[in-house]
């Protein structure tokens, strides 16, 4: 996609489709008046006879406009008054969908809209990840993908307006990163392994990424304890991988991002029950959500260090497999008594926080995983559940959260839930019992991370949407991005 800036009249730009707004009160903005004027009343006399009343996210595509130079006009509705962010995605994701398939140049007559709250830029940035985003199709594994959807789409974005093309290209280079990560995301588990996220990372290592994969064997000679005992059960083996970033020079700080990669999520021996399971190849969308998060770094290319680290394993039931019971030593040093071994997650990343925080010292570490079922039922799938003591570490959070409308909430991550992961055999278990699930997980993280400034994300509700458009979100790689551009 090539983004453009143009200051001129909206009945003036040539287009495939010039797109304005109207207000619910069936007002329409500056640049849809003007088209107005040039076409002797067509739109006014389309909002007269209610073809569209303006509501927010509402739309209308127009062929041959008279007197204007555009070759379509999509009129969008925007509601009551100016939308907030979420309002705005939407009326955006909805220009986006009315557009998908226009061949050409699409133009956006939108910078009327921005507020002190929402200016201008943020805008841009967020309609250039809605055109991303309406692009993305997932065909790799249909036979005749090819010939299902039209080859018709945009081919240039043109912003009417102030010159915001920085923030254009921030958006396209988030939508890259969400896209893969969706990709990721939506492979099936038959062929998305933990060696071919592997594969992935030593791929990005050509575009300029610094790639080390730590093997299963490898793992156990260290001690890996934790995380063996949920690879070893697979007949595919287990990986650590470490992409490192390096824009701002090896004396400045790294800040790491960690994502669980559990490929299929079965339970292990403590198995699953059957009634959507598929869903549980999704259990890598924290993994995905780093490797996306680390191309769009590729495409930006900010001054900053950033580790991105992937734990990842197939959690299967197997002769060989964990059982509820046993008794592990983790990596560093603290014993697990494993009573569930569908608590799998944690297990991977306590192993790959002791690792990640010994070799390479982060100046903070955020893990994004797909956790519990319980901060799923908690917060649904609107807000990821965040959980930190560190309070400048949440505020950054969450206001990469709000800027980006990826949403947050955060959840209570205090000492006083240690106990419920006590332990007759071991330092702790590595369940807490039926209350409070999203939280005891974070709180047995929390036991790997002291002294590095840390936080964790659960993203189980916000990483994939099930039913009929069941599919990768790619949440949460706008937060990560704004989080570590603002660094
Ligand atoms: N990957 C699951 C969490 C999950 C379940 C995410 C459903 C999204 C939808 C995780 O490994 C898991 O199984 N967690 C258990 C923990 C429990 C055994 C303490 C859960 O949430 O049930
Ligand atoms: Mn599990
Ligand atoms: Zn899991």
């Amino acid at each position: 996609m090539q983004y453009q800036i143009s200051q001129n009249s909206a009945a003036e730009v040539q287009a495939s489709c010039i797109v304005v707004t109207l207000d619910q009160s069936g007002k329409l903005s500056d640049a849809a008046r003007v088209i107005d004027q040039a076409s002797a009343g067509f739109l006014s006399a389309r909002v007269d006879a209610r073809d569209i009343e303006g509501k927010k996210a509402q739309t209308l595509l127009l062929p041959a406009v008279p007197g204007i130079q555009a070759q379509r006009v999509l009129l969008a509705g925007i509601g009551k008054d100016t939308p907030d962010a979420t309002g705005a995605i939407k009326v955006l994701q909805a220009i986006a969908a009315a557009t998908k398939n226009i061949d050409g140049g699409i133009v956006l007559a939108l910078g009327e809209l921005a507020s002190t709250d929402l200016p201008e830029s943020w805008w841009a940035e967020q309609a250039a990840i809605a055109f991303g985003n309406a692009q993305y199709r997932f065909s790799e594994t249909k036979s005749k993908a090819g010939d299902e959807e039209p080859a018709r789409q945009p081919q240039s974005l043109t912003w009417l307006g102030s010159d915001v093309s920085a923030a254009l290209s921030r958006g396209d280079a988030i939508a890259q990163g969400v896209s893969f990560a969706r990709e990721l995301g939506n492979m099936p588990p038959n062929i998305c392994t933990p060696t071919y996220l592997a594969v992935q990372a030593e791929m990005l290592a050509a575009d300029g990424l610094e790639v080390t994969v730590l093997d299963e064997e490898e793992l156990e000679k260290m001690g890996a304890g934790a995380f063996v005992s949920v690879a070893k059960g697979s007949s595919e083996p287990g990986k650590m991988i470490v992409m490192k970033y390096n824009g701002a020079g090896s004396n400045a700080p790294a800040h790491m991002i960690l994502g669980k990669g559990i490929t299929f999520d079965t339970g292990g021996i403590s198995l699953k029950p059957g009634a959507k399971m598929d869903e549980m190849k999704y259990d890598m969308c924290g993994a995905a959500s780093v490797f996306g998060t680390m191309k769009t770094l590729l495409a930006l290319k900010p001054a900053i260090n950033v580790i991105g680290m992937v734990t990842s394993a197939e959690n299967m039931p197997a002769g060989n497999a964990s059982k509820p019971g046993d008794v592990v030593t983790s990596l560093s040093g603290k014993t697990i008594e494993i009573l569930n071994t569908d608590a799998e997650g944690r297990l991977v990343l306590c192993d790959a926080l002791t690792y990640g925080i010994d070799h390479f010292k982060p100046a903070s570490v955020v893990d994004i995983a797909t956790l519990t079922g319980a901060c799923m039922a908690a917060l649904g799938e609107v807000n990821s559940g965040l959980f930190t003591q560190d309070e400048a570490l949440a505020a950054e959070l969450q206001n990469a959260a709000e800027y980006s409308c990826d949403k947050v909430w955060r959840l209570p991550l205090e000492d006083d839930y240690q106990e419920l992961l006590d332990s007759n055999f071991a330092d702790m278990a590595n369940i807490g019992g039926p209350l409070a699930g999203a939280t005891t997980a974070a709180c047995f993280l929390s036991r790997f991370t002291e002294g590095t400034p840390w936080a964790h994300l659960d993203i189980a509700g916000t990483a994939w949407t099930g039913g009929k458009a069941k599919g990768a979100t790619g949440r949460p790689v706008p937060l990560l991005v704004n989080y570590l551009l603002a660094k």
